[in-house]
């Protein structure tokens, strides 16, 4: 084997969102369209699966939480344009549901193998539940992995990208279970004055934001 080959390797936390066009079931998209406002990017394995079909009636469902917040969907899979259509097409008729975000086909894999969205072990050329939260600049601020077997949870989703929101609106840092409304924490002291100036101990390195 030559030793020429080149690796390329998935985008990671703050890398930008490779760019792609590509069509979906709300017409022709291309990434940079959404610059501006936040952007929920997300894979799935497969149309017509049972855990996929109860993500996409949740993720329309609270298609107007994520709007509040400024911030569009976008689902991708391998399958075609018209497999999507026909899926949607049974999602409205057996759940009610209309998904109106876009969903691209992905049938040659080219955006799945730029974002690393599928997954070594599988046998079949399936992408898995990976989900990008992209930021207005284009910026990768937050990346998720799923299993085929185990759906996304819609409140999490709302949660990480109120997370991400809050923290750099106030520079601060959301702790763990943080949720709309509780205090976030200070950003670290970074000096030996800070770390000597602490009243009480670790205050220098951990504090709730005023
Ligand atoms: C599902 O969404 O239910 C599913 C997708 C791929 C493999 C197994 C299940």
């Amino acid at each position: 084997m030559s030793d020429d080959t080149t690796i390329s390797l998935p985008p990671r936390i703050g890398d930008k969102a490779p760019e792609f066009s590509a069509r979906s079931t709300t017409g022709d998209v291309r990434l940079s369209d959404y610059r501006g406002q936040w952007l929920v990017l997300f894979s799935h394995p497969a149309d017509f699966t049972p855990v996929c079909s109860t993500e996409f009636v949740a993720l329309a469902r609270a298609s107007g939480e994520f709007a509040k917040r400024d911030c569009a969907l976008m689902g991708l899979s391998v399958d075609t344009l018209f497999s999507h259509f026909a899926w949607l097409h049974m999602i409205k008729e057996r759940f009610g549901v209309e998904v109106r975000f876009p969903i691209i086909e992905d049938p040659t894999m080219v955006i799945a193998s730029a974002y690393g969205m599928t997954s070594a072990d599988d046998a079949d050329s399936w992408s898995v539940r990976n989900t990008y939260f992209i930021d207005p600049e284009g910026t990768i601020r937050a990346i998720t992995c799923y299993p085929a077997n185990v759906g996304r949870s819609v409140p999490e989703m709302l949660r990480l990208l109120d997370a991400l929101q809050a923290a750099d609106a106030k520079s601060g840092l959301a702790p763990a279970d943080w949720q709309p409304g509780d205090k976030l924490l200070r950003q670290p002291g970074a000096t030996l004055d800070e770390v000597f100036a602490a009243k009480e101990p670790g205050d220098w390195f951990m504090q709730e934001q005023g």
